[in-house]
């Protein structure tokens, strides 16, 4: 048991996202996992999520997100569910649906789960197992919702929308209708790990995405006090860096499945990091003490246009993973953001529309994008 001490500058998380493993049984392209997937041999033991859900609870967290990966491929779910409900944090379990049935879900809201967010990738079949890189998967999906809802648990949509379904946002939003959902997430794609990787076959036009967001809006109207729609913006076309996870190190933790722990689920792509993990050191020193979430925290770290900006505290100059990715210089200003001296890095793509023969996907699987000096892995 860790002695808890006074949190640097007062911030506290509330939310947990609770990477439980790599593994998943889908092979989206715009997924912003690492590239360098964790082995399922790395994975915590079940012993050792309860011991973070219990500290994660002692520091304030209240919400916990069991992701992946697909989750469900943890034989222990239950158990690490079971964990959360005794630490008192609410769970909502995020996953594909694939391999969800009557009796695990029984089990799983026996041991206390609270909700459900299930990914559809397209409202269409076979675009939607296209899309997953794996057959049957809407079929598995349109199964797991009807348990979900019969079992009365509330229940999510989570779209990833980019140039292959945004033309089908009307379609989807009848879909989440059709399937008794609570809240449809129309996420527009975020450019980390398989989905920056994918960047050129998933970047949508401008037309594409107005057209969407005005059926979004109709639509939002129409659904009002029945189904919540959530937007979540397109930053690449905005020219508005996004606050990214409330800021770094403000509101949030994810513990990856090796059991790092870090301040947003991208920052595994920050070579310098020096990322902590939960086996080494406990996760109040992590969240209060350790570099890696102090390194971007608050305003004092900022320099360049964020330096003197008055929207410094509002979106904390944007994402530190997004200018990592595109200047190799996590510090900067967020190249989405229009003040940004690296605008010009996005304008270049949306300004000038995506290429007209898009590249086809490089599917989401260990081995697709050998690693350096490897010829990559037979896991997850
Ligand atoms: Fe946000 Fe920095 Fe842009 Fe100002 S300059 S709007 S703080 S990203
Ligand atoms: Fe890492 Fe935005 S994803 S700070």
């Amino acid at each position: 048991m860790t002695t808890h001490q006074a949190p640097v500058n007062g911030a506290r998380p509330w939310a947990l996202l609770a990477e439980l493993t790599h593994a998943c049984p889908l092979h989206c392209p715009y997924c912003s996992n690492p590239l360098e997937l964790a082995r399922r041999s790395t994975e915590l033991s079940t012993g050792q999520w309860t011991d973070v859900l219990r500290q994660a609870a002692a520091l304030g967290v209240v919400h916990t997100h069991l992701s992946g990966g697909e989750p469900l491929l943890r034989p222990d779910l239950e158990r690490i569910v079971a964990a959360a409900e005794a630490a008192g944090i609410y769970t909502q379990l995020v996953t594909s649906g694939t391999g969800l049935d009557e009796a695990r879900l029984g089990a799983l809201c026996a041991a206390g789960l609270r909700s459900v967010q299930l990914s559809v990738q397209h409202a269409d079949a076979k675009a939607n197992d296209r899309i997953a890189g794996r057959p049957s998967s809407f079929a598995a999906k349109e199964r797991a919702a009807a348990l979900v809802r019969r079992a009365g648990l509330p229940l999510g949509l989570n779209v990833v929308l980019h140039r292959d379904n945004l033309d089908a946002v009307d379609d989807l939003i009848e879909l989440g209708e059709a399937w008794g959902v609570d809240r449809i997430e129309l996420a527009n794609t975020q450019f980390y790990g398989w989905g920056l990787l994918n960047r050129a076959a998933l970047l949508p036009t401008r037309d594409q995405l107005a057209r969407a967001r005005e059926t979004v809006e109709r639509r939002r109207e129409r659904l009002a006090g029945r189904i919540d729609l959530v937007w979540v913006v397109p930053d690449y076309f905005d020219g508005v860096a996004k606050p990214c996870m409330g800021g770094w190190g403000a509101v949030s933790l994810t513990v990856a499945p090796d059991g790092t722990v870090l301040p947003c689920p991208a920052a595994a792509s920050l070579p310098d990091l020096d990322a902590p993990n939960v086996r080494d050191r406990p996760l109040d020193w992590i969240w209060e003490h350790s570099p890696a979430f102090n390194r971007f925290r608050g305003t004092g770290w900022m320099s360049g246009p964020c330096g003197g900006c008055p929207r410094r505290e509002e979106d904390f100059g944007g994402c530190r993973c997004q200018a990592y990715a595109l200047t190799g210089d996590a510090a900067r200003t967020d190249p989405a953001c229009a003040l940004s001296p690296d605008h010009h890095l996005i304008r270049s793509l949306t300004d000038t529309g995506p290429v007209q023969e898009p590249p086809p996907y490089v599917y989401r699987r260990p081995g697709a994008v050998p690693e350096p000096g490897h010829g990559g892995s037979p896991e997850p």
